[in-house]
């Protein structure tokens, strides 16, 4: 496989597989890139293709376009096909095929909180202090007595919706009657994880991995709400900025001795070695770093800040995570700040118009401005469209995070459709 061109299946309509594809294409190594089913801007990448004859989520019809058409390397973007097996499906279905993600063993990290969290207790992972709940009246008890401020998650996986920080006990017991007795997010709520609430800065690293190494993008930070000012509902995230000087130096190394590399260690002793991209959502408290979150993905809009800022190239790394030979090879970062202001259809994240016509200047990638696709499409008449709530991403680099954020901005400015919101205050914080 080394020596041989890598002709890629990757699964995903969003802005971090436009990233992927756009990021691959320039490799020397990587011949075709086959995107299931793509969107507005993979369309436009060189070396690929949109294909929307199969359908994402059909294990048995991916396996079947794959060996029609030789493709050797399944890169699946999002969290659902992993959760779902897609990785053990091919491994057992098509053998040569490499896979990039972890197994559905090792994906119940993002899959199953009440999972994830019992782990890093049994591996000493710092985290928010919790108990897992299959029982309604047990969970209410546990919240009507416990004295700090909670949070609570469904189980399972709901659609980034299945978080719920309620403000007073009141909103705590509607919550759970909901999510357990209402089954707000069906089977995903079957089992509750009520946390120990965290205040503090919120920091996303993304991290390669073979199961035994680890190499980590730099430090991003995500903008969950739709508003300025992190107002509003939550969203899939607004926009991303990268390295965030928010974490220093120190907080790094720590993080990766004592939350990262315990990590990936635990899930290779435990049987269920973790292959792909892990990202670890971490809230840096007063008393260190604690993990919020894993999935076992590449970010959204993470992407597409930290992967612009990669020098080296992602196909021989993703590669290495495959061969278990990423301890052979370094990450070269560019020296640079990255930011990404996603924008939105009017509505998001309630109900919002598909099918807007849009306008996209498409900057100059020299000048270090990038245009990534989230949900548009682009019409046999060569009419692009909207196609989803979060529609399309501006993404800068610079030298400093300034010169980045304000070259974002400027990139939003020739994106234009009606009804299109965006937040002012990406990377604010950093810039205070
Ligand atoms: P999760 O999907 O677990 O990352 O949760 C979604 C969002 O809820 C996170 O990005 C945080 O902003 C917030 N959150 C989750 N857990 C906690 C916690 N224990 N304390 C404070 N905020 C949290
Ligand atoms: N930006 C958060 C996520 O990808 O889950």
């Amino acid at each position: 496989m080394s020596t041989q061109q890598m002709r890629i299946l990757l699964v995903g309509n969003g802005g971090r597989e436009h990233t992927l594809a756009w990021k691959l294409s320039q490799s020397e190594k990587v011949e075709c890139i086959h995107v299931v089913p793509g969107n507005g801007g993979t369309a436009g990448v060189p070396k690929c293709q949109n294909i929307t004859s199969v359908k994402d989520n059909d294990f048995a019809a991916l396996v079947e376009h794959a060996k029609a058409h030789h493709l050797n390397f399944l890169i699946p973007g999002p969290e659902a096909p992993l959760v779902a097996g897609i990785t053990d499906y091919f491994d057992e279905n098509a053998p040569s095929i490499m896979v990039f993600g972890p197994s559905k063993q090792a994906a119940q990290m993002e899959g199953s909180k009440t999972f994830s969290k019992d782990f890093m207790k049994q591996h000493r992972i710092p985290t928010a202090s919790y108990e897992n709940f299959t029982d309604y009246g047990a969970a209410r008890n546990y919240q009507d007595v416990v004295s700090h401020r909670v949070v609570i998650k469904a189980d399972g996986l709901a659609a980034g919706k299945g978080v719920i920080i309620p403000k007073d006990n009141r909103e705590a017991r509607h919550a759970l009657q909901s999510i357990m007795r209402e089954h707000e997010f069906g089977d995903a709520g079957n089992s509750v994880v009520i946390e120990e609430f965290l205040e503090g800065d919120e920091i996303s690293i993304l991290s390669f991995s073979d199961g035994k190494t680890i190499l980590s993008l730099p430090p991003a930070q995500d903008h969950k709400r739709i508003g300025d000012g992190d107002t509003g509902p939550n969203t899939g995230g607004m926009g991303t900025y990268a390295p965030t000087p928010l974490v220093t130096k120190e907080q790094l190394e720590e993080i990766e001795r004592m939350i990262l590399k315990p990590t990936i260690e635990g899930m290779a002793a435990e049987g269920f070695p973790f292959r792909g991209c892990l990202f670890t959502g971490l809230m840096l408290t007063k008393t260190g770093p604690k993990v919020l979150e894993y999935n076992v993905r590449f970010g959204d809009p993470e992407s597409q800040s930290c992967l612009p800022l990669l020098k080296s190239d992602l196909a021989e790394l993703m590669q290495a995570c495959c061969d278990g030979t990423l301890a052979s090879k370094s990450i070269e970062i560019a020296p640079l700040s990255a930011c990404t202001v996603v924008v939105a259809a009017g509505g998001y994240p309630g109900s919002y118009a598909k099918g807007t016509p849009m306008k996209v200047q498409a900057p100059r990638e020299k000048d270090g401005m990038f245009v990534f696709h989230a949900g548009t499409t682009l019409g046999e008449d060569g009419q692009l469209k909207t196609n989803g709530g979060r529609v399309i991403a501006a993404t800068a680099t610079g030298e400093t995070l300034r010169e980045a954020v304000d070259k974002a901005y400027r990139g939003v400015e020739g994106i234009e459709f009606e009804g299109m919101q965006f937040r002012k205050d990406i990377a604010q914080r950093a810039l205070r």
